[in-house]
């Protein structure tokens, strides 16, 4: 694994650059997306870069890791709507190429067909990863096994309460979810990995100092052929 260690203005614009790179050398690239506060400013460069007309993702395709079960896409907590809130909204994808897990309805046969579905347009060239305080990616928790593959998952404690900010109450965050799982997301053939803030201090040590090991989900990356992680100082100050 590679790590590249610098702001978050900074990180975010090499990530940015790295997706530009990848779907200016192959327009009809299959990108790997994730949610939350990480990749954001990553998203805001590419829909920069996208109005400034240094890349079309009009032939791109995506797939997204996960969705809260419960939600709607409509609901502004949904990770569908964040991601239309966040970059679909602001660029020239043709949306019916982006793919969201499903969390109402029939999701579990969505679900079930997802990585056919991934492999079927080539599989993921390049995906975004953030990570969890818990060493968490998607929503693979702690002790999920390694060759797990699109799946429902329960989140932990922790996680609960990390989420819980972007939410009025904690109570009303959901408690499952739908995930790509940890073998899904080691297909991808190039990852990249966002981490910032000394919350994720921990996560980060473990990732490339630990063991590999099921109870820290992350450590799969180590055996991943194309991984660079990119982190702020703090995240990062648990390795130094
Ligand atoms: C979101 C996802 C999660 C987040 C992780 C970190 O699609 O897959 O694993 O990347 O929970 O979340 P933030 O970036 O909000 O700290």
């Amino acid at each position: 694994m590679k790590v590249i260690v610098g702001n978050e203005d900074y990180i975010s614009q090499l990530i940015a650059d790295e997706f530009v790179k990848q779907v200016n050398a192959k327009p009809n690239s299959v990108l790997g997306l994730a949610t939350g506060t990480s990749p954001l400013k990553v998203y805001a460069d590419m829909i920069k870069a996208n109005k400034e007309g240094k890349v079309s993702f009009k032939d791109c395709a995506t797939f997204n890791l996960d969705e809260y079960i419960g939600l709607e896409g409509t609901h502004n907590q949904s990770y569908r709507y964040f991601m239309n809130d966040n970059l679909f909204n602001h660029i020239d994808i043709d949306k019916a190429r982006t793919h969201v897990l499903k969390g109402v309805g029939d999701y579990e046969a969505y679900m079930r067909q997802y990585d056919d579905e991934i492999a079927s347009f080539g599989g993921i060239d390049l995906q975004i990863l953030g990570i969890g305080s818990d060493g968490h990616i998607a929503f693979n928790e702690p002790g999920t096994p390694f060759d797990s593959l699109t799946h429902i998952a329960e989140l932990t404690e922790s996680t609960i309460k990390d989420n819980s900010r972007l939410f009025n109450d904690i109570s009303e965050v959901p408690t499952k979810a739908v995930t790509m799982g940890l073998k899904s997301i080691m297909n991808a053939r190039k990852i990249v990995l966002i981490a910032t803030g000394k919350n994720k201090a921990k996560a980060i040590y473990n990732l490339l100092k630990g063991p590999k090991t099921e109870e820290v989900p992350c450590s799969i990356l180590q055996d991943h052929p194309d991984c660079t992680i990119y982190c702020d100082e703090e995240a990062y100050s648990l390795v130094k």
